[in-house]
């Protein structure tokens, strides 16, 4: 059960286009020293100082561009087709849903898009780099810098606590140990973890262990951010939290998301939703 993920288009991006100011990152001195904690912190009374060292990002380049998509295997001596045709493109910072019935292609296609898996044919664009035509090792190399994956079942390490889990994805992503502490500090407090960072998976609720596996994925910072139905073990209260999570995401670190759901309430939030039927998006 180890199929990972793929992913799809989008395209809400035209609307505030062109270089989008980048998302402020929120220096609150007060909250910060008050927030010993480290619970993410809703911001107080207004006393935030609002300061973006970063470059804007260009919402209008598609982060990812995938072309004539297709997939087929081999079952039984015969070839079993999933995609047949896809064409999508995602946008910086935009929070993507892939939907469709069980068996329709969801995971083959995020699979793909996070250069787990290649396409018979087609292209995909990822950035400047072609997965279509990447090696093994080329697609690793990228996918362990850029790209970041949350599946249903969280897939932490047991033994580990929600720190150490998260610490092993900047060790296996090679980032300097100077940085792991600040960084897996941020991670697991922007998911609303401060206060249960030495916790081991058991020791969790679901909603919260996959709130670990966020924090793990987004460690590295990654510029995407791919998940595999990541809400369909969790209840509906869970669930949003995950959501809220994710938004938080997408304005403070600068990550597209591109996940799959069955769950029409949690389409609500996204920016844009393509449904795929018998191998092919229907609707835009
Ligand atoms: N490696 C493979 N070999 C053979 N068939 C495969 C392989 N991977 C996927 N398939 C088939 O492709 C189809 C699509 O599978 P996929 O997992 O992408 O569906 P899905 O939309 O993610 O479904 P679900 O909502 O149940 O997760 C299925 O019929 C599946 O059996
Ligand atoms: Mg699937």
């Amino acid at each position: 059960m180890f199929r990972w993920l793929r992913k799809p288009k989008n395209e809400a991006q035209n609307e505030a286009a062109a270089a989008v100011p980048a998302a402020p990152q929120e220096i609150d001195v007060a909250a910060t020293e008050a927030s010993a904690d480290g619970e993410a912190a809703a911001a107080s009374d207004g006393a935030s100082v609002l300061v973006d060292t970063r470059p804007p990002i260009d919402t209008s380049i598609p982060l990812l561009t995938v072309t004539g998509v297709e997939r087929s295997f081999p079952v039984g001596g015969q070839q079993l087709h999933v995609l047949k045709g896809i064409n999508m493109e995602l946008y910086p910072m935009q929070l993507v849903m892939l939907k469709g019935r069980s068996g329709s292609g969801k995971t083959t296609l995020l699979n793909m898009i996070g250069g787990l898996d290649q396409p018979n044919r087609g292209q995909i664009m990822f950035k400047e780099y072609p997965f279509h035509e990447c090696s093994d090792d080329q697609r690793t190399y990228i996918r362990r810098k850029e790209i970041g994956f949350i599946f249903q079942s969280f897939a932490l390490m047991p033994l580990l606590s929600a720190w150490e889990n998260v610490e092993l994805s900047l060790r296996m992503a090679k980032v300097p140990r100077s940085e792991w502490k600040p960084r897996v500090t941020h991670c697991l407090e922007l998911v609303g973890l401060g206060k249960r960072m030495h916790h081991r998976p058991f020791e969790l609720s679901g909603g919260e262990q996959q709130r670990v596996a966020i924090a793990k994925a987004i460690a590295h910072k990654p510029s995407l951010l791919l998940a595999d139905e990541p809400t369909a073990e969790l209840d509906s209260q869970m669930g949003a939290q995950v959501m809220a999570v994710f938004r938080d995401i997408i304005r403070t670190e600068r990550m597209t998301i591109c996940m799959t759901t069955h769950d029409p309430t949690i389409m609500e939030v996204a920016d844009r939703v393509f449904e795929m039927v018998d191998g092919k998006f229907i609707s835009h």
